[in-house]
């Protein structure tokens, strides 16, 4: 028995790195599965049948039940079919993980209009497409999973990455929405930030000089989306979780921290004396660094708060 018997996945970007990798993982676990993955380069160029017929082939050998589909989420029309090819191959739609990506990274003064569009297109408006079209069938059927796959760099920023932090912020957004939205039609949406040594984090271990260590593994993101794909995680919505080394996380929400206040509101001078003792006690810092304080325990030795 699995966690997703008799249930219908589409997973996609699902021919390489980390969306194979969910894909693989939801198929063991029971599901049957939509690979699509456009075969595109890591800047979104090109496509290639290839990627998503190999992950397709991995799954049916190891005894899975998976179909290909090579349309690009960018296209909204595509993106139906898409969701149609689960519909057609399997008769429903019940888990979504939107998982497709490229990368242009560049500075904010080096970024051309086109790095910002073509990231956007996949990240944000692929979600979009996808969500939209598979959301119909879910709420027809009162039962759906949505999994957006966000990023550390959207939700406490990165160097180099407007455009894609810029993307899984909105994704994040999205899933914030779309939880308070389709969460009474027996939809849940959460967002993971995984990560992984993949063609897109390549030149990061390129340039530390040192191969990908064993929890690098892309598939170590896998389990948590399994989970959230099932109908043991039916009363987690909205949450955006995440992967570190041996440890999955949970992201707090951008929420107010303090406050100053002064009856009648505010003027620029008094805020400007008054800034630095009290809202300037809590700023906070921007990047990709673990927080202080953060817990790594398993679950069976003791529970971490
Ligand atoms: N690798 C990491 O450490 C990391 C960290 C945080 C978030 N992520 C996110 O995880 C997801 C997977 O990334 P990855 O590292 O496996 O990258 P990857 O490049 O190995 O895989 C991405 C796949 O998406 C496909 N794709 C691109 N454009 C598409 C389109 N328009 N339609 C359909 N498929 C398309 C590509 O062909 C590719 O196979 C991405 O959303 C990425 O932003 C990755």
């Amino acid at each position: 028995m699995g966690l997703l018997d008799g249930r219908v996945a589409v997973v996609t970007g699902a021919g390489r790195g980390i969306g194979r990798e969910f894909a693989r993982c939801l198929a063991a676990e029971g599901a049957s599965v939509v690979v699509n993955d456009v075969g595109a380069a890591l800047d979104g160029a090109g496509a290639d049948e290839t990627p998503a017929r190999q992950t397709c082939d991995e799954i049916t050998a190891a005894g899975g039940r998976a179909v290909p589909s090579h349309e690009s989420v960018t296209d909204y029309e595509a993106a139906g079919r898409i969701v149609q090819a689960a519909l057609d191959s399997f008769g429903r739609i019940d888990i979504l993980v939107n998982n497709a990506g490229i990368v242009r990274d560049r500075t904010l003064l080096k970024m051309t209009e086109d790095d910002f569009d073509a990231v956007m297109a996949v990240h944000v408006k692929g979600t979009f497409n996808c969500a939209r079209h598979a959301a119909g069938p879910m709420r027809e059927q009162g039962y759906g999973r949505i999994i957006n796959v966000t990023s550390s760099a959207g939700l406490r920023g990165n160097f180099g990455q407007t455009n894609y932090g810029a993307a899984k912020a909105a994704i994040m957004g999205m899933t914030f929405i779309w939880a308070l939205e389709l969460g009474r039609h027996g939809i849940t949406v959460n967002a993971v930030a995984p990560a992984g040594a993949t063609r897109m984090t390549a030149s990061l271990f390129e340039r530390s000089g040192t191969p990908p260590p064993p929890e690098a593994d892309p598939a170590l993101n896998a389990p948590i989306v399994a989970f959230l794909a099932s109908e043991r995680a039916g009363h987690v919505n909205g949450q955006i979780l995440g992967r570190t080394d041996y440890a999955f996380t949970i992201f707090q929400h951008p929420r107010q921290i303090a406050f100053m206040w002064r009856d009648g509101g505010w003027d620029p001078a008094g805020v400007a004396e008054h800034f630095d003792q009290i809202l300037g006690q809590h700023l906070q810092p921007v990047g990709m660094t673990m927080p202080t304080g953060m817990e790594f325990r398993a679950p069976s030795t003791r529970t971490s708060t």
